[in-house]
């Protein structure tokens, strides 16, 4: 779906910079891409980052793979192409905010390598930041986990094409940031992405105060 459909459409420049826009807000946008099995911590991360995030004053927002499932990409399921789609749409959002001056923190499985690169690509494209964080725990601690019993599902065969089981993850190979959801706790991980969100976004997070 790289094509578009739509034609005699033409691209209405707006009659502000993205600095202009920035520089009123005093801050800076990009997204935070979260990759990883399911129940490798995601949603967990990148709800706790959000939460800091906007408590420090740097707009935030987050997009949730099950939740967007329950409004824009309801109309998608799970096969390859589906899952291709979601990413598309996600990236394609995640821009936007982007763009608009907050930090996107996407958190969806994107098990596909070529899906998250087109992503990557597509930001790179409108000079946006990309952070690619690979949240790595093994399949074993993930099923352990199985907070929604999903695993325990699909082992039993009643659902079928579930990532790590009979579906495939592709792991990241260039992630800007690895983090280790089994061996680190929350708190660290948090903070390992606002060191990124402070470096590579060039996003100052002030310290709590008060
Ligand atoms: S993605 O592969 O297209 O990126 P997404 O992150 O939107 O997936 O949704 C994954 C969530 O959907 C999982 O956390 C899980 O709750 C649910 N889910 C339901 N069926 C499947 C499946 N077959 N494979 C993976 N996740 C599934």
């Amino acid at each position: 779906m790289s094509t578009s459909k739509s034609t005699n459409v033409h691209w209405h420049e707006g009659n502000l910079t993205r600095e202009e826009r920035w520089g009123s807000m005093g801050t800076r946008g990009g997204t935070l891409w979260f990759t990883g099995l399911s129940a490798s911590g995601k949603s967990t991360i990148a709800s706790a980052l959000e939460q800091v995030l906007v408590q420090r004053g740097v707009p935030s927002y987050r997009l949730d793979g099950d939740n967007i499932r329950h409004g824009l990409n309801k109309n998608l399921g799970f096969s390859a192409e589906d899952r291709a789609e979601n990413i598309r749409r996600i990236g394609e959002v995640a821009k936007l905010f982007a763009d608009g001056g907050s930090v996107a923190l996407t958190s969806f499985i994107s098990p596909y390598r070529a899906d998250r690169d087109q992503c990557r690509a597509l930001h790179a494209e409108a000079g946006l930041p990309f952070i690619e964080v690979f949240v790595d725990a093994p399949i074993e601690v993930c099923e352990e986990r199985d907070p929604k019993g999903l695993y325990k599902k699909a082992r039993a065969g009643e659902i079928r094409g579930f990532t790590g089981i009979d579906d495939p993850y592709e792991a990241p190979t260039k992630p800007e940031l690895v983090l280790k959801t089994g061996e680190h706790s929350l708190e660290q991980c948090v903070d390992a992405c606002i060191e990124a969100i402070e470096k590579q976004l060039g996003v100052r997070v002030p310290a709590v105060t008060g």
